[in-house]
């Protein structure tokens, strides 16, 4: 039996992909390559190349390879660009839910662990932020992801497709050796754009406000690494297969770290200066986004390996030092 992975060639899907086939486990990755790199899957992985929304790709992987359960991965993340497009965002990540779950239907799978998000709470009601806290999104990146968790909870009860939605907080870091990271274009995440430079290929990074309301008034977020986002997905598989409820789980450290205190961090763990200015506001940030991740570690017995940010940054270093390009090093 194998594990799908939709969005493998992803950041976060191929430390997914990378991380199930070091325990053994049989997978087919589903990526496009609109945003992912093939030369970030696993070669053990069986990769087709195709699009979510492609009904009949979808159907000839599923009828071609033995699949138990979904990962799903496979989505737009950008919550600027989500701002500016959001009919690309509802498109892409949407009806490739639709698709994807009416061929699940088709196919007799029952199990998914879905890639949800932070963004889903849009202004907290508190910190740190407990899965059943009001759920207004600010940005239609969030909302395509919400709009997703009540899809799979339908389907669950009219099909009794089971799922897990892991929402994750900020994802970071890299596969310790180098070998696999993050590689976006444009890059817009803060900890690539910090390390970059750190190397030199940018004078400068700008911290977008400095008028929030944290201590001290850049934003606050709970970055995780993606190996341990990666564990959580296995353990959500389990916690599937043992015909547990379905339900979403929050990812995070359950520490914040301001803009200012990642740049502090990053020059600590290079060694470089990092020059930063602070400029303006970018649209759809909320003040601070911090996880209470208790039940994710109390009940799917989640025990992230990665506690200190600068741990989690010495993993961007080395795959940023080793692949200053991107995939295009490879
Ligand atoms: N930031 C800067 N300068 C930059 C880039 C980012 O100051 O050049 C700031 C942002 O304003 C934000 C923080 O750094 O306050 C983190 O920004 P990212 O773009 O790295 O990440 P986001 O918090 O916007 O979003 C990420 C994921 C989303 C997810 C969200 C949940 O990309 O998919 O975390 O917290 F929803």
């Amino acid at each position: 039996m194998s594990i799908l992975v939709a969005g493998g060639a992803g950041y976060v899907g191929s430390h997914m992909v990378d991380r199930l086939i070091e325990k053994g486990t049989d997978v087919v990755v589903i990526d496009n390559l609109s945003t992912g790199h093939r030369a970030a899957i696993n070669p053990a992985a069986h990769f087709y190349e195709g699009d979510t929304r492609d009904r009949d790709f979808l159907t000839e992987v599923f009828t071609k390879e033995n699949i138990d359960g979904v990962i799903h991965m496979d989505a737009f993340s950008i919550v600027p660009e989500s701002m500016k497009d959001p009919l690309k965002y509802f498109d892409n990540n949407v009806y490739g839910m639709i698709t994807l779950l009416e061929v699940m239907h088709e196919q007799g799978v029952k199990r998914m662990v879905f890639s949800s998000t932070a963004a889903t709470y849009g202004v907290p009601e508190r910190i740190p932020i407990h899965e059943d806290d009001r759920k207004e999104p600010i940005n239609p990146y969030g909302e395509s992801k919400l709009i997703m968790e009540h899809m799979i909870h339908w389907c669950d009860v009219a099909y009794g497709i089971k799922w897990v939605a892991l929402r994750y907080f900020n994802a970071a870091g890299a596969k310790p050796d180098g070998s696999i990271g993050e590689d976006h274009h444009p890059e817009t995440h803060l900890l690539p754009i910090i390390l970059h430079t750190a190397l030199g290929d940018r004078d400068h990074i700008d911290m977008f406000g400095d008028d929030y309301d944290t201590p001290d008034g850049t934003n606050v977020r709970d970055y995780v690494h993606v190996f341990d986002l990666a564990d959580a997905h296995i353990l959500a598989l389990q916690y599937l297969a043992e015909g547990n409820e379905s339900r979403a789980f929050n990812l995070g450290s359950s520490t914040g770290f301001s803009v200012k205190q990642m740049v502090e961090a990053a020059r600590d763990v290079t060694g470089r200066e990092i020059p930063a200015k602070i400029g303006p506001r970018r649209s759809g940030d909320p003040d601070s986004l911090v996880a209470d991740s208790a039940d994710a570690r109390n009940i799917l017995g989640w025990q992230p390996q990665y506690d200190d940010v600068h741990e989690i940054i010495k993993t961007a270093w080395a795959w940023t030092q080793k692949h200053p390009r991107g995939y295009e090093d490879k």
